[in-house]
């Protein structure tokens, strides 16, 4: 067989339950490509799963796969594809992507421009898509006065952003370490925590307009009391939501070429900055999940496959 590589586990645990296996090259099928990987993001969501988060019980029923974002190059076409080239740069969402090849639906794909390295580009797709989407969500608009928690994360850092592009008044949660980093994109930081809404108090007297919950951290009820009620409030990070009337969004609710449509031209003119917090060779994708479970990051974690850039 043609073989690829893979990070894949056969059972729930800690990151030595990855490895990187060989695998059969995967064929693209009528309307898909198949991409040769330069580079791919890693989320909580990677760990979250390798542990059994989301399993009722068990094993994985076959070795599961990793990753959720990608950058790279297409290798392959499948029957009907017409927009893509073999060698186009792209980037987009896939599962399985901490791989050396991944098979994607080519109407998914989004162009990877010459200013963004493959790296850039692997740490865009899954922060970017879901900030530009709890922010319609929570509708913020220019005067808007809106709480981030998690501020300095992936999702939590463009959704930042994306409300002061809008004109918003931004006040992030994060620690110290943050505090600094976040004030010079304009993002005003308060240390999360015991005492939280004396402290933003103590800046918005008045409470907040809308709350963006990218922390999942037992930060609902405070963050209903500073917006004065659940309706402006938004998770993306809390599975308790219901309990407490606030709205949480799990997944894409536009294609992703859409979503870049918007999102590219902020992230050119550097309106939406995503700092590379560190990256690993796919070898290495234990010690990088690792570094991601630790929680403490200034941006995205990204695998690199050879030497992409
Ligand atoms: N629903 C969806 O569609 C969706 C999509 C993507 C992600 N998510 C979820 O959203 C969450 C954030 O994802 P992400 O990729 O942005 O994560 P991330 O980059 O790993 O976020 C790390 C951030 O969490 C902050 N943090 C650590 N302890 C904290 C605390 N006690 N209170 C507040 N913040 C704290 C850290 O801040 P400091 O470094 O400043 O301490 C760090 O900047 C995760 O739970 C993820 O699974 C959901």
């Amino acid at each position: 067989m043609t073989t690829a590589l893979a990070v894949r586990y056969a059972r729930y645990g800690d990151p030595g339950v990855l490895s990187l296996d060989a695998v059969e090259l995967p064929e693209p099928g009528s309307g898909e490509v198949r991409v040769a990987v330069g580079a791919a993001g890693v989320n909580p969501y990677d760990s979250k799963a390798r542990r059994g988060l989301y399993a009722s019980a068990g094993a994985p029923a076959e070795p599961a796969r990793v990753g959720l974002e990608y950058a790279g190059t297409v290798d392959a076409l499948g029957p009907g594809v017409t927009a893509w080239s073999r060698g186009d740069a792209v980037f987009g969402l896939a599962p399985g992507s901490a791989a050396t090849h991944v098979v994607v639906p080519a109407d998914g794909l989004v162009a990877k421009p010459g200013w963004l390295t493959f790296v850039q580009a692997a740490a865009l797709p899954v922060a970017c898509e879901t900030a530009y989407r709890a922010i319609r969500l929570l509708e913020v608009r220019t005067g808007d006065v809106v709480l981030v928690h998690a501020a300095a994360g992936g999702v939590g850092l463009v959704a930042s952003q994306l409300a002061l592009a809008r004109g918003a008044r931004v006040i992030g949660t994060a620690g110290t370490a943050n505090h600094e980093f976040l004030a010079s994109l304009g993002i005003e930081p308060v240390l999360y925590g015991d005492g939280l809404a004396a402290r933003v108090r103590t800046i918005a007297p008045g409470g907040v307009d809308a709350v963006l919950d990218a922390s999942g951290r037992g930060v609902l009820p405070v963050s209903i009391e500073l917006a004065g009620g659940p309706e402006r409030v938004v998770t993306i990070a809390d599975g308790s939501a219901s309990q407490y009337r606030v709205r949480a969004t799990w997944s894409a609710d536009l294609p992703l070429p859409q979503v870049f449509q918007t999102l590219l031209p902020l992230v050119e003119q550097g309106t939406v900055r995503v700092p590379i917090a560190a990256t690993f060779p796919l070898e290495q994708v234990a010690a990088a999940q690792a570094l991601s479970e630790s929680g403490h990051l200034r941006g995205k974690i990204v695998l690199t496959v050879g030497s992409p850039d």
